[in-house]
């Protein structure tokens, strides 16, 4: 079987590589050469004429888009770039998965909901995005759905890894940067390691190629690692790990501010936790712990800093 797996350089494209590769030769395609390999297909995915000319060219029998605009607050100013990743190349990459009777692997974010819910998100809720990425990633989604390609979306919250932009490394940099650090304590969602995010991936892709599978044929489910925290939780958790990992001498100081005294370009959910009983009733998947996942993850960056 031939997978295409495109962003495959960034923090889930580089997680999702060992764990799809059982499943499959994996084509590797990203603006940059994924670290190690080569191989990877360098290219333009905005560029649709392009895209359309590698999916000619390599005819997969799936594809994962894992390739994505994902600057929450450039993409106000973005907007163009923002919506030709996020909505115009997963529609490209649908419709050529309808016409060829492929299926499509994707991902979509909390980012679409507003926050205002009073439990957590479950996959029918109505999507009222609040900013220009959340309106690019829900255009997404609905390309792909009225494509009738077969295709499943993942939807997913506050992804970190060892590397990229993400959350754990920001606080980790500045917090060896500055004695102390203002931390959001009002907006709460569940943070999931890319590496969880890629395994759950493997199993889902799996299952929808097995032989035996009943289920239907595409859908929209939300995976999130296990516990809903708020910014400043999730800091606190991370620096006390990192400080038992030895990556970090001390504690810093830690300052709770509201959303509304920490200015962003973008919008952002208050409440973004996302319901997952539907993955776990479909595909027999049960979210991973984030305390445990975040220990993992640091303590990998820990052996490589040692290295
Ligand atoms: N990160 C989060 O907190 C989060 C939360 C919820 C959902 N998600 C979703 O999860 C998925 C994976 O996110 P991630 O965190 O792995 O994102 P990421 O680290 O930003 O990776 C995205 C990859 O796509 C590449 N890419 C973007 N535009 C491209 C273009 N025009 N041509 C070629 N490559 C391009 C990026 O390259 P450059 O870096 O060079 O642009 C990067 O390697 C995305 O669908 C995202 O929306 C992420």
């Amino acid at each position: 079987m031939n997978i295409l797996l495109t962003g495959a350089a960034g923090q889930l494209g580089q997680e999702l590589l060992p764990r799809i590769s059982p499943l499959g030769r994996v084509t590797l395609a990203d603006r940059v050469a994924v670290p190690g390999k080569a191989e990877t297909l360098k290219l333009d995915l905005g560029d649709l004429n392009r895209v359309e000319i590698m999916l000619n060219r390599l005819r997969p029998d799936v594809i994962v888009n894992a390739a994505a605009y994902t600057a929450v607050d450039l993409a106000e100013d973005n907007a163009s770039v923002a919506f030709r990743v996020n909505s115009e190349l997963p529609g490209c990459l649908a419709r050529w998965s309808k016409r060829n009777d492929r299926l499509l692997l994707h991902y979509s974010t909390d980012y679409i909901f507003n926050g205002e819910s009073d439990r957590p998100y479950i996959e029918q809720d109505l999507a009222v995005p609040l900013g220009v990425y959340g309106e690019s990633k829900l255009e997404g989604e609905r390309a792909i759905t009225s494509s009738l390609c077969r295709h499943v979306i993942l939807r997913t919250s506050w992804v970190y890894s060892g590397h990229g932009n993400n959350f754990v490394l920001t606080m980790l940099r500045l917090a060896r940067e500055r004695p102390e650090l203002s931390i959001v304590s009002d907006q709460k969602g569940c943070p999931t390691w890319a590496r969880n995010l890629a395994g759950v991936t493997a199993k889902v892709m799996a299952g929808l190629l097995s032989d035996s599978d009943e289920r239907p044929a595409s859908g929209i489910y939300h995976y999130c690692d296990g516990d809903a925290v708020t910014w400043y939780e999730f800091a606190r958790t991370i620096f006390s790990i990192a400080v038992e990992a030895g990556i970090l001498d001390r504690m810093p100081e830690m300052e709770s501010v509201l959303t509304s005294g920490f200015p962003q370009k973008a919008k952002r959910p208050l409440f973004s936790v996302l319901d997952t009983t539907k993955i776990r009733r479909e595909f027999g998947i049960e979210p991973a712990g984030m305390r445990q996942s975040l220990q993992s993850c640091i303590k990998e960056m820990a052996e490589n800093e040692s290295r």
